[in-house]
């Protein structure tokens, strides 16, 4: 199967590294052009030539913007200011997110509005200024990054399991009313997958091991013995986001290597 994106701009919250990083390279190189968004510039501006790098020759545009997502006058502003360089925006991925799960009883009401003004509002706000514009042309594809934890939550796992939750059925609700018009939405649930995320928390919690040695006993507990790679998590992506996935809408995929306890 040929996937191509050719023509269609994609816009990927959380771009800079990670799952949002890998995603961006597979769109690009798949002939889409692609804005991403961080808060950190420095890391912003070397995805974007890593990016660039990677596509040489071709005519793929690469855009990044400064824009904490937990803000909603950052968001407009730099909706807008996309608009004006890549024109409308085809692919959404909401993807922005951290590690954020505690015992119930240590989780404030500002670290619960906290992670659901990063993981479920900004993909309410986003999911709400593309879908006129992938309405009008009969064409739209959103993509919410969750966690297998939405679908399983378990003792200390807020507040993410819930925001997780509610990401799910934000993904359906928008899945139904954006299919008479083609837009077609899903969820793609993480396991433990190689990112940023994972090293920061290598170089915390024990720095005096190789990162090979931090993750091995993690990766005994796993079905496949192994934490996935970011790539294949953006195969996966890439495939939702193109017209090979043409009726597949409102679903919430695993990609965990089977560590789930639940389909
Ligand atoms: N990798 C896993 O095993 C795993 C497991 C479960 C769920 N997930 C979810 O998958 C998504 C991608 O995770 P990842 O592992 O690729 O994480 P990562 O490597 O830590 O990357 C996170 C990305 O989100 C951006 N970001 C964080 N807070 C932001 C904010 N307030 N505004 C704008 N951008 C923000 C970061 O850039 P800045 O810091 O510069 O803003 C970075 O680009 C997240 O939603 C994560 O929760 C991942």
């Amino acid at each position: 199967m040929d996937i191509r994106l050719d023509g269609k701009t994609a816009l990927i919250t959380g771009g800079s590294e990670g799952l949002g990083l890998a995603m961006a390279h597979k769109f690009s190189q798949s002939g889409a052009n692609v804005a991403l968004l961080a808060r950190d510039a420095s890391k912003l501006e070397s995805a974007k030539q890593d990016i660039i790098s990677s596509v040489k020759g071709s005519q793929v545009r690469v855009e990044t913007f400064c824009c904490d997502v937990t803000d909603a006058n950052q968001i407009q502003e730099v909706w807008k200011a996309n608009s004006l360089l890549l024109g409308q925006v085809d692919i959404l991925v909401n993807n922005a997110g951290a590690h954020a799960i505690g015992p119930f009883l240590e989780t404030t009401d500002e670290m619960w509005q906290a992670d659901l003004d990063l993981k479920l509002y900004a993909a309410i706000r986003f999911s709400r200024l593309a879908f006129p514009s992938m309405a009008e042309q009969k064409w739209g594809r959103i993509i919410n990054v969750l966690a297998i934890s939405g679908k399983s939550p378990g003792a200390g796992s807020a507040p993410t399991s819930v925001s997780r939750a509610a990401g799910m059925a934000l993904t359906k609700v928008l899945a139904g009313e954006g299919a008479p018009n083609n837009i077609l939405v899903n969820a793609l649930l993480v396991g433990l997958i190689r990112s940023g995320q994972h090293e920061r928390r290598h170089k915390r919690s024990a720095p005096e091991k190789t990162f090979d040695e931090y993750i091995s006993p993690i990766e005994e507990q796993l079905p496949m013995g192994r934490i996935g790679e970011a790539e294949e998590f953006a195969n996966m992506a890439c495939f939702l986001v193109s017209d090979a996935a043409s009726y597949i809408t409102g679903c919430a995929i695993n990609v965990d290597g089977g560590r789930s306890p639940v389909v």
